[in-house]
């Protein structure tokens, strides 16, 4: 355990990297707290976004909180989604792709016109390759061929050499990363920024996400955080911050789908990593403890497992009852907030990460083929059906 002097100085670098120069984070100072039931138009921190910022890089981060008016009325609690998918490239990894490029810069891995490498399956590749765009740097991507076509296409169209190969397991040579880090080792003045195990990818959502979650519900009036993961960034990150600003006061839950090994490993508490079945879930579910959550994995409260029935249903249902247009992972974690939401009961406030679009996902989950193929189809109820508008 840390003293209580080493948590408060510990706690005082999060406070400054959150309100350092070109931070747009309203900072320690809780903005003027409006609950988002009682605004009419403009929220108190949509302030923040209303001076410019420098380039691509300065527009990452500062996403709005979302209320899920719908979800709040059925469980009486405060259900909101950090509107991620708002970042300049389109979700919530721009945010680990700005500190892993910036993390080999300071470290003096890369210099200019270099290249970045980095296995992904989607998202970081599309953060990194307009990173690198706005930084002048070359952009190299392996990612498994199980991933949509739309992200694929997308990473070409931003300037970035895709490589789509088969998704072998993590102990495989073969591996999406292990051949992103053997491209890098081969060319001069590039780095492989490996995701998964450089901690600077969870130092960007203790650095950002942590304190804006923090600023945005009135200086921490939150009683749980919860979210999926893929690299752990994201959850290790925001935990970090939320449990040593609170003091151990706000939960943080892991959300997990199907095929993840996570969800045993935290209810035996380390015992088990049972892996069973597969998910539609694109980004989410890991088969290991990587070294971004590794610090937090055992700080975690409690997890829950979404099937795919339900992530896929509460897209559908989103976008009907909110017109809030996000992938599978983002329903995933509104799924989970909402049972988090049910657990800890009504009058609370639960905090979840709305990843990215369904735009990325479209051509799958709004066609009636796939659904079925998946065993999807009939996942939809009813009166959602009409949005199944694809062959
Ligand atoms: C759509 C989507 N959701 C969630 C995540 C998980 O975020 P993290 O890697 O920080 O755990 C990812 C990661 O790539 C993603 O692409």
């Amino acid at each position: 355990m840390a003293s209580s002097r080493t948590l408060s100085r510990q706690l005082g670098g999060l406070l400054r990297g959150a309100t350092g120069s070109g931070s747009r984070s309203t900072g320690g100072r809780a903005a003027r707290f409006v609950p988002a039931r009682q605004q009419s138009t403009l929220p108190a921190v949509a302030a923040a976004h209303l001076n410019p910022v420098n380039g691509f890089v300065g527009a990452v981060g500062n996403t709005p909180l979302i209320r899920i008016n719908t979800l709040c009325q059925e469980t009486g609690a405060e259900i909101y989604g950090k509107a991620e998918f708002m970042n300049p490239g389109g979700s919530v990894k721009d945010r680990a792709a700005l500190f892993v490029v910036k993390d080999a810069e300071e470290r003096g891995l890369i210099r200019p016109g270099g290249t970045v490498v980095e296995g992904t399956a989607g998202n970081t590749g599309i953060g990194l390759a307009h990173v690198c765009r706005a930084k002048g740097y070359k952009c190299v991507i392996y990612m498994p061929n199980t991933q949509s076509q739309e992200k694929i296409d997308l990473l070409r169209m931003l300037g970035a050499e895709v490589y789509p190969v088969p998704a072998v397991a993590f102990d495989n040579p073969q591996n999406y990363n292990h051949q992103a880090k053997r491209h890098a080792e081969s060319l001069d003045n590039a780095v492989w920024t490996n995701q998964f195990d450089n901690t600077a990818n969870r130092r960007a959502h203790i650095e950002t996400t942590g304190p804006e979650i923090w600023d945005q519900t009135n200086g921490g009036q939150l009683d749980g955080f919860i979210c999926a993961t893929g690299t752990g960034g994201t959850l290790a990150g925001i935990t970090h911050y939320l449990k040593e600003r609170s003091q151990g006061r706000v939960q943080c839950w892991l959300a997990d789908p199907p095929g993840s090994v996570l969800h045993s490993y935290i209810q035996t508490k380390g015992k088990l990593m049972d892996r069973q079945g597969g998910s539609i879930t694109e980004g989410i579910g890991q088969g290991r403890v990587t070294d971004n959550l590794k610090q937090e994995v055992s700080v975690l409260d409690d997890s829950v497992h979404v099937p795919d029935e339900e992530s896929i249903a509460m897209v559908y249902r989103l976008l009907d009852e909110e017109g809030i247009y996000i992938g599978a992972s983002s329903a995933l974690n509104v799924v989970a907030a909402k049972k988090m939401a049910e657990r800890l009961g009504k009058g609370k406030t639960v905090v979840t990460i709305l990843c990215d679009g369904a735009y990325r996902y479209q051509a799958r989950l709004f066609s009636r083929k796939w659904l079925e193929s998946k065993g999807l189809a009939d996942a939809i109820p009813e009166r959602l059906q009409k949005y199944i508008v694809l062959p």
